[in-house]
């Protein structure tokens, strides 16, 4: 007994930060849950990267990566006119394509603002465009039925408080040289600044749904939460949107409220397992940069893209997909082609997907296709998706006897007939491969 005690009063002094985690609020997980309910049935977004690094046209991180200045990337913001810019345009793409939100970037981590802030100039006000480009995005995309967001660099390579460190265009190759160089900058400005615009965000535009943070490097010659000033920063951002889900880059990891969702960038479906069980959405370019660039050429095939979709539904997760419009105002023809194509395949599919989440454990997908499970709670119904459409047009199910009531193609409810040996059942599909490019069969379980 007094063994039991010593051990229980030693786990409450070492080990309780895991089961008393630091919270900010008081929100219980019910009522995150319901928060959140939502953006876990939608599974699907569209992300928007865009900016005067549209002009350039080789990636969003071109000032960087040329260590560009302030005034040599001026022309960029002289020039910038999206003459074709049309968000209502935007919105029908994305909901076509089955996507039931977008997260645009108000500003990115070139400082440029896309909106009509009054604590700069550097707008797209004082450009060519001559006027607030978020304000017709989120009127466009409210009017399609898709809910909105805002992406909002904490990162600022251009305000003249923001400290030179180790991810700036002028980074310099040792520690001891950034003091002399930061001289005369203030970063309790700039954190002043960016609770400003973020304030002026989640109050000039109505209900913002989502808010994405980007991103913290903390550490040596790095920036993270009180550059930010994050705790502070989240309180504001809660009392002034509180149904508003907030993504986790903002240096508040170990608080389990400072952030709603993880957001695992640009991983392969294998490393998507992982998540099971939290908050998380995959965001996925369609090329590797998130503004447009021009020349990159290497962009993913309608199957890994859904690969995507299906592999963070079948985890629980959710897929928010980029696109990088151009400095003219308008998608790329790429990736209007891959749009229709997702929407093809939801016309057909998106049953499987909405709503869903991972399979109840006993059941498995077959060992011996690709494929991937999912499954929606409330309906109780499962869905088996097929990356690979057998040749042999039988497939074996095991553990499934005596769980399933009917058996159908989910794009044209025709049935799957089915029959059960020992504890397995064994499908009989079309010779024929239905026309999308991932079969999904729909059991109606018992
Ligand atoms: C990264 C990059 C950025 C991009 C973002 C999207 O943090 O800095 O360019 O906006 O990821 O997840």
């Amino acid at each position: 007994m007094k063994k039991v005690i010593i051990i229980a009063m030693a786990m409450l002094l070492t080990g309780s930060a895991s089961f008393s985690q630091n919270k900010i609020g008081n929100e219980t997980e019910a009522q995150k849950k319901e928060r959140m309910q939502w953006w876990t049935d939608a599974r699907f977004g569209m992300f928007i990267h865009w900016g005067l690094y549209a002009l350039p046209a080789r990636h969003e991180w071109v000032k960087n990566r040329e260590r560009i200045t302030n005034e040599q990337y001026q022309k960029y913001f002289e020039e910038f006119n999206p003459v074709n810019y049309d968000p209502v345009k935007w919105a029908k793409m994305a909901k076509a394509a089955g996507m039931k939100y977008a997260v645009l970037t108000s500003k990115h981590h070139e400082g440029f603002c896309l909106f009509d802030s009054k604590y700069t100039d550097y707008k797209a006000t004082n450009t060519k465009a001559k006027r607030d480009l978020v304000k017709e995005f989120v009127d466009a995309f409210r009017a399609e039925g898709l809910k909105v967001g805002f992406y909002y660099s904490l990162i600022d390579w251009h305000h003249p408080d923001f400290t030179i460190d180790r991810v700036h265009p002028q980074r310099v190759a040792t520690s001891s040289e950034y003091a002399p160089l930061n001289v005369g900058k203030d970063m309790s400005k700039y954190r002043t600044y960016l609770q400003n615009q973020i304030k002026e965000l989640l109050t000039n535009y109505g209900k913002i749904d989502i808010l994405w943070l980007d991103f913290s490097y903390p550490g040596q010659d790095g920036k993270g939460r009180d550059d930010w000033g994050s705790i502070e920063l989240l309180k504001m951002i809660r009392k002034l949107q509180p149904g508003i889900i907030i993504d986790n880059r903002m240096d508040l990891n170990d608080y389990s409220d400072g952030y709603d969702f993880e957001t695992p960038e640009q991983v392969s479906p294998s490393e998507l397992t992982k998540y099971k069980g939290k908050y998380w959405e995959t965001c996925q370019t369609f090329s590797g940069s998130w503004g447009y660039y021009r020349d990159e050429t290497t962009w993913k095939t309608q199957k890994q893209l859904l690969d995507l979709l299906i592999t963070s539904t079948a985890n629980g997760g959710n897929l928010l997909l980029n696109v990088g419009p151009t400095a003219k105002g308008e998608f790329d023809y790429r990736a209007i082609d891959a749009l229709e194509k997702m929407g093809y395949w939801m016309g057909g599919n998106s049953e499987s997907i909405y709503n869903c989440t991972y399979a109840p454990d006993e059941f498995a997908a077959p060992q011996n296709v690709n494929s991937r499970l999912t499954y929606n709670p409330r309906t109780k119904k499962l869905y088996l998706h097929l990356f690979d459409y057998p040749s042999e047009s039988k497939i074996t199910l095991p553990g499934y006897a005596g769980k399933v009531k009917y058996v159908q193609l989910l794009n044209d409810y025709s049935e799957i007939q089915f029959q059960q040996n020992d504890n397995n059942i064994i499908l009989d599909l079309p010779r024929q491969k239905p026309p999308y490019e991932v079969t999904v069969v729909e059991f109606i379980l018992k």
